[in-house]
């Protein structure tokens, strides 16, 4: 598995990271095989929020992780805050009472990144400034970033918090582009030119910030799994061909397609399944070629200008 580095932090962490938001629905045991699986195939990033579940996807990793071999200590485990029932609250409280929670649904001691889920149309930087020195003083939580921000939103931060912000989590699918799109479509007037998300990608290139792309297999938000849809089958087609000229399987060369970004984005995969795990992992060491990159984006239906 190939590791990258998560913004400008000493972190090294394999490319492809488990996301753990379906988690709360297996049985501790089966959570303890798809952990000790990850482990196995060179995962050793796990992504939580304190929401998944309602909290239970973290405290059933924190049990399942005890009947495994694996130690806390070599893993890196992100987590999220901020979502509440019918809005968004960075406030210093709630920041500083959703680690807590994390903490103990975790059992651990330290959270190695803390992300601010989703923009909270009210935030406060200086709050969050405040909460983020406080946690990374009491030694709980060791590195910060943001998920679903825009440029704009992470200066506003960076106006107040010392810490650097290492990683922007961000929707990103072959189905589900728009932050490449609007870069291909300059000045144009057609649909793909809006710019929905203020260069994330761009800005993040620049700002050394790691995108992780949550969902690689959904279109729309959450809709459904495009790989192997019938609805979808231009891109599936493509995706086959491809797959089986690097000998791996369809869901590995649509992950293959993020990592071939030289961004270096880091891909958060949510199977709950070992064996489509274990052959998702093999898309770490499948390079695409410019040409076949391209031709993915295309079959996945946008348009060249
Ligand atoms: N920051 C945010 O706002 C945000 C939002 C959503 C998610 N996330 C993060 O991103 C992670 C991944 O999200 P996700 O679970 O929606 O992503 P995903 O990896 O795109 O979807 C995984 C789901 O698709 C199913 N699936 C069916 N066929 C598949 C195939 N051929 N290949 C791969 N998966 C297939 C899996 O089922 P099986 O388990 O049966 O394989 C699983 O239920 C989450 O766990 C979470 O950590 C973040």
């Amino acid at each position: 598995m190939n590791k990258l580095q998560l913004g400008k932090s000493e972190l090294e962490v394999s490319d492809i990271a488990l996301g753990c938001m379906r988690m709360k629905d297996l049985t501790k045991e089966n959570a303890a095989a798809v952990i000790e699986n990850a482990r196995e195939e060179g995962i050793d990033f796990f992504d939580h929020a304190d929401i998944y579940g309602g909290g239970d996807s973290e405290e059933l990793f924190a049990k399942a992780l005890k009947l495994t071999s694996v130690s806390r200590q070599n893993l890196i485990l992100q987590t999220k805050c901020g979502i509440r029932p019918g809005f968004f609250d960075f406030s210093k409280e709630h920041i500083i009472a959703s680690v807590e929670g994390s903490l103990r649904r975790l059992n651990t001691d330290y959270i190695d990144i803390l992300l601010l889920h989703r923009p909270d149309a009210l935030v406060e930087p200086e709050e969050v400034a405040e909460a983020f020195t406080e946690l990374e003083t009491s030694g709980k939580v060791r590195h910060f970033g943001v998920s679903n921000h825009n440029p704009m939103q992470v200066e506003l931060l960076k106006k107040h918090v010392q810490q650097e912000l290492i990683v922007n989590q961000m929707q990103l699918s072959l189905m589900h582009t728009p932050m490449i799109d609007a870069g291909l479509n300059v000045n144009m007037h057609n649909d793909p030119a809006v710019v929905r998300d203020s260069s994330t990608l761009d800005y993040s290139r620049l700002h050394d910030m790691t995108i992780q792309a949550w969902s690689p297999f959904q279109y729309g938000m959450i809709k459904g799994v495009f790989v192997g849809n019938d609805n979808f089958p231009e891109v599936n087609t493509k995706l086959q061909e491809i797959a089986e000229k690097k000998g791996v399987s369809d869901s590995a060369a649509a992950v293959a397609w993020i990592l071939r970004h030289p961004a270096r984005i880091q891909t958060i995969v949510g199977t709950m399944n070992t064996e489509r795990l274990s052959s998702i992992a093999k898309a770490s060491g499948v390079q695409l070629t410019k040409e076949e990159w391209y031709e993915l984006y295309r079959a996945a239906g946008n348009e060249l200008p």
